[in-house]
Parts: structure tokens; sequence; C-alpha cells
């Protein structure tokens, strides 16, 4: 039996052909084409074509994939309901998780197993997410929802939806690059987790609703909002500082820095730099982005630790206009691609996934009658707990 590593780390779990990542000199290829090369000359829908299918499209294969993406961008009126009904305090990562789990049930092919019908839901659920956190966003501002356009093509259309006017050139074509740079990253917490799922032969509506719950956490997909939380607390250039040294004393974590695989650089963030920079120069809103530069500098200095795709998709999407508590749903928005590109690879080749543990608790323990076990005081968790101070911190 192989031996206890603590969070798996560098443990191979299984075989896939999708996605390289080489922590070593900090480059990332989907199906063998670098990421530079994908974020330069490709687009969303083309990079979703080639993790799903394993080659870059033809120009009648690319034009399949976006007529299949606008046919299913209508939405279940019935789950527009559903979304009404939240209270305004729901999350919107708490929304699209229920809503995932509702659109499974207005889906024909919801429990029909086949790779046909599989990507069949892989097509709905690329088309349906963006379409659910943009109507989420406008349902809870009191604001129409926005009908799909066919004209606009998946990045556009989802910032159209959201903002409710079409993006300018520059904006649409910055979120489409983010888009290809977020759509997969071999084994992730959340792909690994939609594995899981797919490796019990779970629906695929199933093994995204449990990836979505595990991006959600702030050491994974939930630290880009996290990131604009701390832009926002440090506020000016000359406070940068400060807030370094005090979360690093306190042994917390700088958010958006550090990788369980990179050594080096993460090259997402390198590129998602640029268009930081780009968009926040076009947008004459240039602050978030050098406050960005001065936290990557300081830190650096203090601890040599690298930038990660999440620290620079902060200040992008905040000149983006993307509301900062929709910065892990739009990360689910494009890694809906490598999700359910990672469960079709797995339903090919499937053997279910099932480590081991290695037992370290008590052994060999003699029943006690409950009148001979005295009088233990209610265990603390068993209490109401207060709901935890605003802004808490998790490690
Ligand atoms: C994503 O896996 C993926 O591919 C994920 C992702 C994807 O595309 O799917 O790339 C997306 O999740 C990116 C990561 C987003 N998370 C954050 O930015 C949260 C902050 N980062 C850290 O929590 C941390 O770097 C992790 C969780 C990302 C990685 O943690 P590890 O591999 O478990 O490393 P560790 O926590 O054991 O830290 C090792 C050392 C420690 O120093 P020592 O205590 O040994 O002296 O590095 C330090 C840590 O203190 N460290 C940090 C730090 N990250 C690591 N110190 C301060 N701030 C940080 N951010």
């Amino acid at each position: 039996m192989a031996k206890f590593v603590a969070g798996l780390e560098d443990v191979i779990a299984l075989e896939s052909s999708i996605c390289l990542v080489d922590g070593t000199h900090g480059k990332l290829y989907y199906r063998g084409y670098s990421i530079e090369e994908l974020a330069a000359h490709s687009t969303f829908e083309e990079t979703a074509y080639l993790l799903w299918f394993g080659e870059l499209p033809t120009s009648f294969q690319l034009k399949d994939v976006e007529d299949s993406l606008l046919d299913n961008r209508e939405f279940p009126g019935e789950v527009l309901d559903i979304i009404r009904d939240f209270p305004p305090t729901a999350t919107p990562m708490e929304v699209l998780r229920t809503v995932v789990s509702a659109l499974s049930s207005f889906d024909r092919n919801a429990c029909y197993f086949s790779r046909e019908a599989d990507l069949c839901k892989t097509m709905r659920l690329t088309a349906q997410i963006p379409v659910a956190v943009a109507a989420h966003h406008r349902i809870r501002s009191g604001l129409p929802v926005m009908t799909p356009r066919a004209e606009l093509g998946h990045a556009a259309n989802f910032l159209y939806m959201l903002q409710g006017i079409e993006p300018d050139a520059v904006s649409a074509r910055a979120f489409d690059v983010a888009l290809v740079l977020h759509a997969d990253h071999e084994l992730n917490a959340s792909t690994f987790a939609a594995r899981v799922s797919a490796g019990t032969l779970a629906d695929m509506y199933s093994s995204i609703t449990s990836a979505i719950g595990t991006l959600a956490g702030p050491l994974h997909g939930g630290a880009n909002q996290q990131v604009m939380q701390m832009l926002e607390e440090i506020g000016d250039m000359a406070r940068v500082e400060e807030y370094v040294d005090r979360t690093l004393k306190e042994k917390k974590r700088v958010m958006g820095f550090g990788h369980r695989v990179y050594d080096t650089t993460d090259p997402r963030a390198e590129v998602l730099r640029q268009l930081s920079q780009e968009v926040g120069a076009s947008k004459g809103d240039l602050r978030w982005f050098e406050i960005s530069e001065k936290i990557r500098e300081t830190v650096w200095r203090k601890k040599q630790l690298y930038p990660n795709v999440d620290f620079y998709s902060a200040s992008l999407y905040h000149v983006l206009g993307i509301p900062h508590d929709l910065f892990t749903p739009v990360f689910a928005i494009s890694r809906i691609a490598g999700w359910t590109a990672h469960v079709l690879e797995q339903y090919a080749n499937n053997r279910l996934i099932r480590p081991r543990a290695e037992y370290v608790g008590p052994r060999n323990r003699q029943y006690v009658p409950i009148d001979d076990r005295g009088e233990y005081p209610v265990l603390p968790e068993l209490r109401d707990q207060e709901s935890p101070q605003e802004g808490t911190q998790t490690q």
C-alpha cells in the first residue's frame, strides 16, 4: 500500500491527455498547445473544443460548437423562477451550485449515459452557466434579465447579459482570453472532485455540482475575490508594505500568491498581468493594477512567492466592471470546459477512485453502557455556532 502524503501532494492519481502543468518551468499546455499561444490566437469556444475533442477545430467544427452553444443558451423558465426565489443574501456561488443541480431536472439527456448524451450535457452546461450567473445578478439588482444575443461570442455575450450593454472590443477580447486561461488546469481540487464523482458513474450534473462546491473554497477558486478584498483593504500604494508585513507576521496567506504545483511563476498570471494593465489603461483606471504590482514586488522581496492565476484576474475583472462576488462564478464559467472534458475522459476509461486512509484512531475499545459513562459536558460543536465575524479570513 502507498504511504500517506498530506494533500496528495505530487501524488499521481490518474493518467490524462488533457492538460500538462510543468510546475518546474512554469509552463501550461492544453492538449499539447502552450497557453501563451492559445491566449494569443484562440477563443474560448475554440479552446473548449480542443479540450473536449483533443484537436483544434476546423472552421466547420468551430461553427458547430458556436451554434450549439447558441442553441443551448435558452434557459428553462422554471429555473429562472428558482433564481428569483433566492433570498438577497444568497451568494452567487450558492446560487450557481443550486442552479446546476436544478438544470439537471430540465435536461432530457440528464440520465442517459452515452458519449452523445454527455456531449449534449457538456454543451448545455457550458452555455447555461454564464446565463445563470448573469441572470442572478440582474435579478438581485432589480434589473431586467437580458436575452443572449446570437451575434455575440461566448465571452462578449456574458458581459452583455451581465451589464446590459455590448462590451467594447478591448474588454470583450480581454475577457475571452481570461476564459481561455482559466479553462483547465490538470487535477486541481475542483476537477479532481468532478472526476471522483464521475468515477462512481454519477451523472454529469452531479459531477459538475461537486466541482462547483469545491471551487468555492478560498484556497482555490475563491481566492480571486479575496484578492480584490485585499486590494480594497490596502487601498493605496503607501499601505502595501504594512499590509504584507502584518499578513505574513500573522502567518496568514497573501491571497493570489503561491501554488501547489508551480515552483516558479504561474504562466497565466503573466498574461493576466498584461490584460489588467491594457484594460486598466483603456478605461483610465490603473489604480488596482499599480497596487497589485507593488504587492507583487513586496511579496517577492519578503517571501519569494510568485503570483498565481487569481492575482491579476482580480484587478482585470474589476476594471471590466464585473461585481467582486462574481469573480469565482466567472472562474466556473470558464472551468466548465475543463471539468466536462475530464468527466468525459473519466467515463471513457473509468476506474472507481477510492484511495485508502492511514488509521490513527484508538483501537480495541470495549463498549461502555451509557449509565456508566458519567456526565460528560455536551460537545461544544453540538451547540449553535455564533455567525462568524464579517471578513474573517479562513486559512
Ligand atoms: C488556484 O491546483 C490548481 O491548479 C489551482 C488553480 C487552478 O487553475 O485550478 O491554479 C487555481 O486555486 C490557484 C491558488 C489560489 N489560492 C490562493 O491564492 C490562496 C493563497 N495561496 C496559498 O493558500 C497556497 O499557496 C496554496 C493553497 C495555493 C498552495 O498551498 P500549498 O501547496 O499547500 O503550500 P503551503 O500552504 O504548504 O505553503 C508552503 C509555504 C508555507 O511556508 P512555511 O510555513 O513552510 O514557511 O509557502 C507559504 C506557506 O506559509 N505560502 C504562503 C502563501 N502560499 C504559500 N505564505 C503566504 N501567502 C501565501 N499565499
